[in-house]
């Protein structure tokens, strides 16, 4: 299939200009300005006022994730395809171990999920809830098999959170073989004993999920995590960082050279914690961990990105139904199933409230979005970028379309949206994944299966 994407503004993480792009077989085979009499047979594409962008990568989902007795309410083909209609074309998603089983197992246990169901390409980082020595020792077939991240918690006490020591253990396996540490940085034992104290004076209902999670949690656990990465020389990924004091954190351990990256979410950047003021049980809605914090976080984070204290934009996409399942444990703010849905969210947001807003630029919305994840998630560059021989994925996004988020017109499989009602400027049109058009006209395509797995390679620097 031969394609010309013509006269649109190309946009990368360093440069925009006015051009085409020439897609065949799948792969992008040359980009610049008027190339378009070179390739005469192509079916043209007229991208006139629009941008064209790399297919962006979220490199946080929590598709099909396992909790309790129920599970996160995306499937593979409903959170994949949302993917898609939000600009998305590859995902990294999170294969969670459960205690007492091989990460092997766990790998094939979602290599299965996604298999027949999938249609925007997709890896896995590995969750390691139970560090025992001979799970530990399965981490250079995972490598091998495309996993090159690992993800722990310093969070859910008796559930996922590991020790120091674990940490440690892991840092310096990923130092040795070249893979990347993404950490949950809450300290469990200070939830824990918010969580304890806050039930005790009987203050059970969603309301108090944020202050069960107090900043100084996330803050502690940043500035250990850092420590231990400075100690250890390992590859350090702080993922979902909400507030002020922990991009300052960050930044002066970059600043004095720790070999570490960060990532923020969309829900961060542009909501705050006044959402737990709402009445009855409409805070569950934002009930997610790390919480939602104040409006001057806020104001650090986009500064953290725009300076590139934080490197990466995922969504932490986990979406539980609202009628449904956020409901199963109502009586208890802790036992409210975590998470909230935005896979289809990101790109829009980040161009309206950042590059609209003129918080980042252009250029770094791509590279927030795009470029900086494939690089840090091993994708690099056959996705992220339009240069001739990387894979043919391509949005084009109508810089100037207003519209209305709202769950009743967006596509992910789930009863409510983070941002219900917020109105935005630009909107993604048209998607291509390996040269195959999947949304047209802001309308679905594909068929289920139709995403490929991600074997990936060591993290860029790692
Ligand atoms: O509340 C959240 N973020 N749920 C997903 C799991 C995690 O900690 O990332
Ligand atoms: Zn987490
Ligand atoms: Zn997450």
């Amino acid at each position: 299939m031969k394609l010309l994407i013509q006269n649109g503004t190309v946009v990368t993480c360093t440069d925009s200009f006015r051009g085409d792009v020439f897609l065949e077989d799948g792969l992008i085979h040359s980009v610049g300005a008027n190339i378009r009499t070179q390739f005469p047979d192509a079916e043209v594409i007229d991208a006139t006022g629009k941008l064209v962008l790399p297919g962006a990568i979220d490199g946080h989902t929590h598709i099909e994730m396992p909790l309790g007795e129920t599970h996160s309410s995306d499937s593979y083909f409903t959170g994949t395809r949302a993917a898609l209609f939000g600009g998305t074309t590859s995902i990294i998603d999170y294969a969670n171990q459960v205690i007492g089983e091989s990460l092997n197992k766990t790998l094939n246990d979602w290599q299965i999920r996604a298999k027949d169901q999938a249609v925007c390409d997709y890896g896995f980082h590995m969750t390691i809830s139970d560090p025992r020595e001979d799970f530990l020792k399965e981490i250079p077939g995972l490598l091998d098999a495309g996993v090159s991240s690992f993800k722990c918690f310093f969070a859910y006490k008796g559930r996922l959170m590991i020790s120091d020591e674990a940490f440690v253990r892991l840092m310096k396996l990923s130092r040795r073989y070249g893979f990347l540490v993404n950490l949950h940085a809450e300290n469990g034992d200070m939830v824990e004993e918010a969580t304890n104290r806050l039930l005790s004076e009987g203050k059970k209902s969603p309301q108090f999920h944020a202050l069960a999670h107090p900043r100084e949690a996330e803050v502690e656990a940043v500035e250990r995590a850092i420590r231990l990465a400075e100690q250890t020389g390992g590859n350090l990924n702080l993922v979902h960082i909400t507030c002020e004091e922990s991009v300052q954190a960050i930044a002066e351990a970059k600043k004095r050279g720790v070999h570490l990256f960060a990532e923020t979410c969309p829900q961060y950047l542009i909501l705050a914690d006044d959402r737990y003021d709402l009445p009855g049980f409409e805070a569950a809605k934002w009930v997610l961990s790390p919480p939602l914090r104040k409006i001057h976080d806020r104001n650090a984070l986009w500064k953290g990105l725009a300076e590139g204290t934080l490197d990466t934009v995922g969504t932490d996409h986990c979406p539980f139904s609202f009628e449904k399942q956020k409901t199963l444990r109502k009586d208890r703010f802790d036992r409210i199933p975590n998470g909230a849905p935005g896979i289809e969210d990101r790109v829009e947001i980040l161009y309206h409230f950042g590059v609209k807003q003129d918080r980042i630029s252009l250029n770094q919305w791509v590279d927030r979005c795009c470029t900086a994840p494939a690089k840090r998630y091993g994708i690099y560059p056959s996705k992220g970028d339009i240069v001739p021989g990387s894979d043919g994925d391509i949005v084009i996004f109508d810089p100037e379309k207003t519209h209305t988020i709202s769950a009743r017109t967006r596509h992910m499989n789930v009863d409510y949206n983070t941002y219900e009602g917020i109105s935005i400027t630009g909107k993604v049109e048209s998607v291509f994944l390996r040269g195959i058009p999947v949304i047209k006209s802001s309308q679905y395509l594909g068929c289920p299966g139709s995403g490929q797995y991600l074997t990936r390679t060591a993290p860029e620097g790692c």
